[in-house]
């Protein structure tokens, strides 16, 4: 479907149907989920031998399992017999999966390993060598990131990620001892367009202020960028909206403490940025330490990985049709963090952005009411806005991406549109445009 007409990027406008249209939406599993790298599972999550966690690309329910040599598979997770699921369970250890149907079993490198009757039944004719699970064409890792990618001839996930490598590493490498998830997977299911909320976190701080008052009033401490108790009082020089980074993009303070802000007590995360600040000044360079490593950053990897640097959550949404989500979250530590400080950023996570947080209830609700009002014979027809500080971007000293002043615009999210529209509109990767606009990684980071 030619998608040329519902979004444009010039004058900021998005025609509803992208949220609700049905067609759009088998489009999208094709073109954006089955030809992206996907987030699959943080190394930490099957450290040994035969350990899995199940996930999904796209649609597509998927194993990932640690192997003997210490590398890592992706297969789907449906029997090569007649379909059914392999794997019930969201994570574990096993030495094979065997299917509740009929019995095949499978060995963790994918193989069909035992066939119920193989002799008597199919007379030894079998060729199990054909019948192994279906493996994710490429599966790749970045500092603890695992990534997988269905399609045949993908650029490589280092490329892919290009410039927003620069932000990802203020969490992912900003000290020797790398991350981990912490916690077990928090799901909720949400009647939500999966755009709508990567175009929420990816650019809107708008809402911040607005549709978070209540929850900043009650949890708030330190100030964030001026938002902290209204619209009124934003600090454009505050932060950056950054984008123009390959789809990904990034919405940071500058200030390198504030992403402790919603902490109730945040002393102890204060004092463990202070103590270790200068060594991450010589890992990623004066930028990156002073002004990023503790801010609050939104970092979204198209399309549907974003993660908090400071609130410390780690998320994926999982589409079930246009008009439903499964968000799947978790905390995200550094391993050198104390393990008092690693407690406290799972509790602070659960209070803010979990099942029952105060910023994720305010958000659920408005995303849900927006998808629903695309649903209408006459509302799919209306557009809606991204339209903020239109033409008011562009590079800035020390950092990568064309980038607008402040916290508050919606330039990100019309390079998240931007980049939807030039998915869709694409064949293949071959007609995907490439762009780190003004790339300035490297100059100061440890592996230059
Ligand atoms: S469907 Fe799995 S063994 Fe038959
Ligand atoms: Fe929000």
């Amino acid at each position: 479907m030619d998608v040329s007409g519902l979004v444009d990027t010039a004058t900021g406008r998005q025609s509803r149907a992208i949220y609700s249209s049905e067609e759009l939406y088998r489009q999208e599993l094709e073109r954006i989920f089955g030809r992206c790298w996907l987030f699959l599972v943080h190394t930490s999550q099957i450290p040994e031998a035969g350990d899995y966690f199940r996930t999904f690309m796209g649609e597509d329910d998927v194993i990932v399992i640690r192997q003997k040599d210490g590398t890592i598979k992706a297969f789907l997770n449906s029997c090569t017999h007649r379909g059914n699921r392999i794997c019930r369970s969201d994570r574990g250890n096993a030495k094979a999966f065997t299917c509740n149907y009929h019995g095949w079993s499978f060995a963790p490198d994918g193989s069909l390993s035992a066939v119920p009757l193989e002799k008597e039944a199919y007379f030894g004719e079998l060729d199990r060598s054909r019948l192994g699970l279906v493996p994710v064409a490429h599966v790749a890792e970045y500092k603890g990131l695992v990534f997988g990618c269905f399609d045949a001839d993908p650029p490589s996930l280092e490329d892919y990620l290009g410039d927003a490598k620069f932000f990802l590493d203020v969490w992912l490498d900003a000290m020797p001892g790398g991350t981990s998830l912490v916690g077990e997977t928090q799901k909720m299911v949400l009647a939500s367009n999966w755009k709508l909320p990567v175009e929420n976190v990816c650019g809107d701080g708008y809402h911040l202020g607005w549709a978070h008052a209540g929850a900043m009033r009650a949890v708030q401490s330190l100030d964030l960028a001026g938002l902290s108790v209204g619209n009124s009082s934003t600090d454009l020089d505050g932060g950056l909206s950054v984008a123009g980074l390959n789809g990904h993009m990034a919405l940071t303070s500058l200030d390198g403490v504030s992403g402790y802000a919603f902490y109730p007590k945040p002393k102890p995360m204060l004092d463990y940025l202070e103590f270790n600040r200068p060594q991450v000044i010589e890992r990623l360079g004066k930028v990156r330490g002073e002004q990023l490593w503790g801010s609050q950053i939104n970092i979204t990897i198209f399309p549907n990985l974003q993660f908090l640097p400071g609130l410390n959550w780690f998320r994926v949404y999982h589409p079930k049709g246009p008009g439903q989500i499964e968000q799947w979250t978790w905390a995200m530590v550094e391993n050198d963090m104390p393990a008092e400080i690693q407690a406290a950023i799972l509790d602070n996570q659960c209070l803010t952005f979990g099942l029952a947080g105060l910023f994720d209830n305010d958000d659920g609700d408005n995303l849900a009411a927006c998808t629903e009002q695309s649903r209408g014979w006459r509302t799919a027809q209306m557009d809606v806005f991204t339209n903020m500080a239109l033409n008011r971007s562009g590079p800035r000293e020390g950092f990568p991406g064309d980038i607008a002043a402040g916290l508050v615009s919606e330039h990100n999210q019309r390079y998240f549109y931007r980049r939807w529209q030039e998915h869709m509109q694409a064949d293949n990767w071959a007609g995907v445009p490439t762009y780190n606009i003004n790339s300035v990684v490297a100059e100061e980071t440890i592996d230059a």
